[in-house]
């Protein structure tokens, strides 16, 4: 999708559709009187009778009286009680702007910025813009007649110097829409070598390094809690990592690692049938890293930033690891297998090790890691777990401004006894009591001396497609995140 910026007025621009977002207040506000002029007093006739009251998601097509204004077609949209919409409104907005036109079909359409909007708003509308044209229907093969039309052309309208926050924006919409296909094709497709192809890809378009460690590489460097995970299975597990030397020789790079089972059966310890499907979301966290990876790829921030991503299947097949297993990590610390379905946190284990060669300045995991988080925090923000309360408060600083929440969960010493095994130095499982807290425990012993932050993203990295931007499936959560952090250390 091409977005462009105008600073032209709302009743002159000619578009086949022309997005207003409007406040819960009764008057029409400053900047749109000479626009209801022109329509002769329609919006303030719509507001007198209450037809629309502006609030949140609300939204009102019009279709203006012939030569009144340059539009075709007018859509109010609600912004709710706040005096200034956020960018997270503004994102919401635009998304909303992208489904009316792809269902309306008119291929474009002009979005007037709120009053006073700067760089954060309008970096938000192109995502909203772009994130909202989003459709995955490349596996549908019959037309069934309401295929979504596309949007090509999303102009700004706004009297702010904000070229270059919008061509960010598009470039971190179009990342999470990667992350979001990525999460959304099935897992028959979406296989770790069909990971690994991808990044290959992502490297050479946008100028990154691209390094894939097959089987035989990870036996070479003794990565035995990946190498137990995908003992189950017939694909063939991959350790990728992908690299942006932005910053200079030398200096500590910032490490994003992502979980990616391409589909988590849940192993020995097989998962129940209903919803099952599901599990093909194993891999959003890996999904969400190679978006971000992509992102950083094209914005070259002056730092450096490594995006490594341990990608397998959980299956059962004959050679499967089973629970009472003990394998020996990459770092060398045994693990008693108690639950195969625990396998999340094994791939995980053995990629924090082996980051640990590149001396990291920080590093940010996610992953759908535990059904205990969905319990938790429900769908509406990822969990924060880590050894660094500086770091933690970064992260979720920069989640706040991306519009992609992360909530703190406390990681005191005591829950680390309900992980101690009497064979081996662990064990995979600490029992359902805080199993969002003990599996972060349990990622914490591999982790080297830098400062790490680990986001359980199981209840936020798909989801039912409420809200404006998102359909249903995978939402991209976290990649605005992971970029959002990367720039503020960047800056
Ligand atoms: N991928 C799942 C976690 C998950 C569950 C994500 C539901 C999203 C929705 C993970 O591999 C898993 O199975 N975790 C187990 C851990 C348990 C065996 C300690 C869980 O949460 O039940
Ligand atoms: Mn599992
Ligand atoms: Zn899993």
């Amino acid at each position: 999708m091409n977005v462009v910026v105008k600073s032209i007025a709302p009743h002159q621009v000619s578009t086949p559709l022309l997005v207003l977002p409007l406040p819960s207040r009764e008057d029409v506000p400053a900047e749109l009187t000479r626009l209801d002029d022109r329509l002769g007093g329609l919006l303030a006739d719509v507001r007198q009778r209450g037809d629309f009251r502006g609030r949140e998601d609300e939204t009102l097509l019009l279709y203006p009286p012939a030569g009144t204004i340059g539009a075709e077609r007018l859509l109010l949209v609600g912004c709710g009680t706040a005096a200034r919409p956020d960018p997270e409104r503004v994102r919401r907005v635009a998304g909303t702007a992208s489904k009316q036109a792809s269902k309306l079909r008119t291929g474009a359409f002009a979005l007037l910025l709120p009053e006073g909007s700067g760089e954060a708003e309008a970096r938000a509308a192109a995502e909203g813009a772009v994130l909202g044209a989003y459709t995955f229907a490349e596996l549908k093969a019959c037309d069934d007649g309401d295929r979504p039309g596309e949007v090509s052309e999303a102009t700004l309208l706004t009297p702010a110097a904000v070229h270059e926050a919008v061509r960010a924006g598009k470039i971190l919409g179009g990342a999470e829409n990667l992350a979001r296909r990525l999460g959304n094709l099935p897992p028959n497709v979406c296989t770790p070598s069909y990971l690994g192809d991808a990044a290959r890809q992502i490297a050479s378009a946008h100028g990154l390094t691209c390094t894939v460690l097959g089987r035989e590489q990870l036996q070479a460097e003794g990565m035995g809690a990946l190498l137990a995970v995908a003992q189950g299975t017939e694909q063939e597990p991959q350790l990728i990592v992908l690299e942006h030397r932005g910053g200079r020789v030398g200096d500590a790079p910032l490490v994003l690692v992502g979980k990616a089972i391409t589909f988590d059966a849940g192993g020995i310890s097989i998962k129940p049938a209903a919803s099952m499907e599901d599990m093909k979301f194993d891999m959003c966290g890996g999904a969400a890293v190679l978006g971000a990876m992509s992102a950083v790829g094209q914005l070259k921030p002056p730092v450096n930033v490594i995006g490594v991503v341990p990608a397998s299947e959980n299956l059962l097949g004959g050679a499967a690891m089973r629970p009472g297993d003990i394998l020996t990590s990459h770092l060398g610390k045994t693990i008693e297998v108690v639950n195969t379905d625990a396998e999340g946190r094994l791939i995980l284990a053995d990629a924090l090790s082996y980051i640990r060669r590149f001396e990291p300045a920080a590093c940010l995991d996610a992953a759908t890691l535990t059904g205990a988080c969905v319990i938790a925090l429900g769908h509406q923000a990822s969990g924060a777990m880590g050894n660094d309360t500086a770091l933690l408060e970064d992260v979720r600083a920069a989640g706040e401004r991306a519009g992609q929440r992360v909530w703190p969960l406390p990681m005191y010493d005591e829950y680390r006894e309900q992980l101690k095994s009497d064979y081996a130095d662990i064990k995979n499982t600490g029992g359902r009591p805080a199993g969002a807290i003990t599996a972060a425990w349990f990622l914490r012993d591999f982790v080297g001396d830098f400062p790490w932050v680990h986001l359980d993203i199981a209840g936020t990295a798909w989801g039912d497609g409420k809200l404006p931007y998102h359909t249903k499936g995978a939402t991209g959560v976290p990649t605005r995140l992971f970029v959002e952090w990367v720039l503020g250390r960047a800056s």
